[in-house]
């Protein structure tokens, strides 16, 4: 599902280079959806962040296995991430067909990644692996949030 998304907002990305949709006056809300190139490269941004975040977790799942406690807050990260996945999969359909985003979904995206930061935040470990791979996370997290930042101020 990842990869498609991404494959859609490359696909905004080609629309963009031949600025067809610009010069087609009866898709004016259509080319608004879709934004400018900041926009869209702020969008596909967060899109491979919380994949690549996802998988990041996913190690970190197996290497705190055996601390029930830090296993936990992993799984509760791991559902909000996906949560924001999935809401972000609710606004790319909303611009694929050209209808306006669900207001809410963009809070969900904001209210997952602010869950996942909390569960991440609240772990403490003194294995140094899980401690490295737990870092890797909130950097790839904080930089996911910056372009989820980014989509907000530059997609208009
Ligand atoms: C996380 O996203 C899901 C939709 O994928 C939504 O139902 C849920 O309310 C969101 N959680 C928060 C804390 O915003
Ligand atoms: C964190 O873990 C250490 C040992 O791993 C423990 O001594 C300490 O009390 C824990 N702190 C909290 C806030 O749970």
């Amino acid at each position: 599902m990842m990869s498609r998304m991404v494959v859609f907002f490359f696909a905004f990305l080609s629309l963009l280079a031949g600025s067809q949709i610009y010069a087609a006056p009866a898709n004016e809300i259509v080319a608004r959806q879709i934004g400018n190139l900041q926009c869209n490269i702020n969008r596909l941004q967060i899109v491979t962040g919380l994949a690549g975040l996802q998988g990041t977790l996913k190690n970190l799942a197996s290497e705190s296995a055996s601390d029930a406690a830090t296993a936990a807050s992993v799984q509760t990260a791991q559902d909000s991430v996906t949560g924001a996945q999935g809401a972000i999969g609710v606004i790319a359909k909303a611009l694929l067909t050209g209808q306006t985003a669900p207001a809410a979904a963009r809070d969900q995206v904001a209210g997952n990644l602010t869950a996942a930061q909390g569960a991440l935040t609240a772990i403490n470990s003194s294995d140094t692996t899980v401690s490295a791979t737990l870092q890797k996370a909130l950097t790839q997290l904080g930089d996911a949030a910056t372009a989820g930042e980014g989509v907000v101020s530059n997609c208009k």
